[in-house]
């Protein structure tokens, strides 16, 4: 085994006599656990059977040093910074594919070529449109309802729409599944939308890419022609990107946990809008915005960083720190250059919480407190004022993020469905409750 585990890159060498030895003290018992490698990253030690050779669950809330699954998707480093989809730089994909042809790399191990790119594009062109019923869904819901709710009410509602997709031990119909969920969403999210400001729904335009078509059922209206800013629909390609999975995160990981009992995948994808949607992980974006807009100018950077370092003051800065990142999260950086461009295209000379984002961020590199917990920017940091800029309101910022990521989750749902080894998801837990005690009738019980 390497010195140092958590730096081993490349195990392409035979390991498997590797063994660590686990000694428990009580009861003087030893038993050898195997260690297993993926192909780059930390092994992981096999506690499959660690209970019945001596009785111990292990403790790992927030399963920080936990892994859950085998996947070969996505490999995260998060001390060097590194972000790779089926060995792909996320930066360059971000530079140099588009969303379309990240979803196929995602869901089909490779990237396309030619004739398979036509025909992907095509399959998903053909599902972009929603049952005609499904816009009921929408009416039942209040003007004022938070676009969210709506969102994962109207992804769940799909397993009741489309029957012919439901059934997960048919290869053809997870295929369909995840073709109607890529395809479908950005028409859910611009209805959302639409919904939202009262404005009439727009149907899906299929002489348009995936992204300027989504922009178009946002932004237009009958009454009169738009047409996206490329500059815009390059930047909101690159956001898509950037979002579109992200190993084992906790949206995933639910999306995994529903649908481990046999769950259908519209009502999976429904659950992992559902952790999206907290702000400790997609909702960060917009708390971003709010903590920028409260802070009013950068003078007072010295006062938001006290109250973040301050064990006592439940504010943390929000955009900043990760559960994996202990470097730069190399999402941050490609959406920093993006929102550069997006603001020159917009003529925009200054934008004052762009300003105070970028002097807020070198202000916390320099400050002792951040650089020892390696806490650096994540993608939450500049992805607020990059959409805004480009004319979302705050409330869309999670759904847009639900949008790009339901590629991800699809192919995680799918990965783990066709994975023989997979059984019901269903952690231990420490029980520190009350022992057996004897029930009490209502009159006897203390008042
Ligand atoms: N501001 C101030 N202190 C922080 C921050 C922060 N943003 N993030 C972490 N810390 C501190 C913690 O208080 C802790 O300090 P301690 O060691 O003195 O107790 C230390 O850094 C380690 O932090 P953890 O809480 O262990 O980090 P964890 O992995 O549990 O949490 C999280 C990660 C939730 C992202 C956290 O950093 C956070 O709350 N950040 C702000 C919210 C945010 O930006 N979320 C978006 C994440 S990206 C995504 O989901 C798409």
């Amino acid at each position: 085994m390497s010195e140092d585990p958590s730096h081993s890159q490349d195990h392409s060498q035979d390991h498997s006599q590797d063994f660590v030895t686990l000694k428990d003290e009580r009861s003087g018992k030893s038993t050898r656990l195997p260690v297993l490698y993926g192909s780059q990253g930390s092994p992981v030690l096999d506690i499959a059977t660690l209970h019945a050779e001596f009785g111990y669950y292990t403790f790992d809330p927030g399963y920080g040093a936990t892994g859950s699954c085998a996947s070969a998707i996505t490999f995260i480093n998060g001390s060097e910074g590194v972000l790779m989809h089926r060995g792909y730089d996320i930066s360059e994909l971000a530079e140099q594919s588009d969303y379309l042809e990240v979803c196929y790399l995602l869901l089909n191990a490779d990237l396309p070529n030619k004739t398979q790119k036509d025909e992907f594009f095509q399959t998903i062109r053909n599902h972009t449109m929603l049952h005609d019923q499904m816009q009921y869904f929408f009416r039942g819901f209040r003007r004022d309802a938070h676009p969210m709710a709506i969102m994962v009410a109207v992804v769940g509602a799909l397993s009741a729409f489309y029957h012919d997709s439901l059934d997960i031990q048919d290869e053809e119909q997870r295929k369909l599944a995840s073709i109607r969920m890529v395809a479908k969403m950005p028409t859910i999210a611009a209805q959302v939308y639409k919904y939202a400001i009262g404005q009439p729904f727009v149907s899906p335009r299929n002489d348009l890419g995936y992204v300027e078509n989504f922009l178009n059922m946002t932004f237009s209206v009958p009454a009169e022609a738009y047409h996206a800013d490329p500059a815009v629909v390059r930047a909101l390609e690159q956001i898509f990107i950037l979002h579109a999975d992200h190993e084992q995160n906790a949206s995933t990981s639910t999306v995994r946990l529903a649908g481990s009992s046999g769950a259908n995948p519209f009502a999976c994808i429904a659950a992992g809008i559902s952790s999206l949607w907290g702000p400790a992980h997609g909702g960060a974006n917009e708390a971003v915005l709010n903590m920028l807009e409260d802070m009013e100018e950068t003078s007072r950077i010295p006062e938001f960083l006290a109250r973040a370092k301050d064990k006592d003051d439940p504010f943390r800065l929000m955009g900043f720190g990760h559960r994996v990142y202990k470097n730069y999260d190399p999402r941050a950086a490609v959406l920093r250059k993006c929102l550069e461009s997006v603001l020159i295209s917009k003529g925009v000379e200054r934008e004052p919480l762009f300003e105070r984002a970028r002097a807020l961020e070198k202000a916390a590199l320099e400050d002792a407190y951040f650089v020892e917990r390696k806490l650096f920017p994540n993608v939450d940091f500049y992805s607020g004022i990059l959409l805004r800029a480009m004319g979302f309101p705050t409330s869309m910022f999670t759904v847009l993020f639900a949008l790009a990521r339901t590629v991800g989750w699809v192919a995680q749902w799918r990965e783990m469905v066709e994975d023989p080894s997979s059984r019901i998801g269903r952690p231990r837990q420490l029980y520190r409750g009350r022992t057996k005690r004897p029930f009490v009738p209502l009159e006897q019980r203390k008042s």
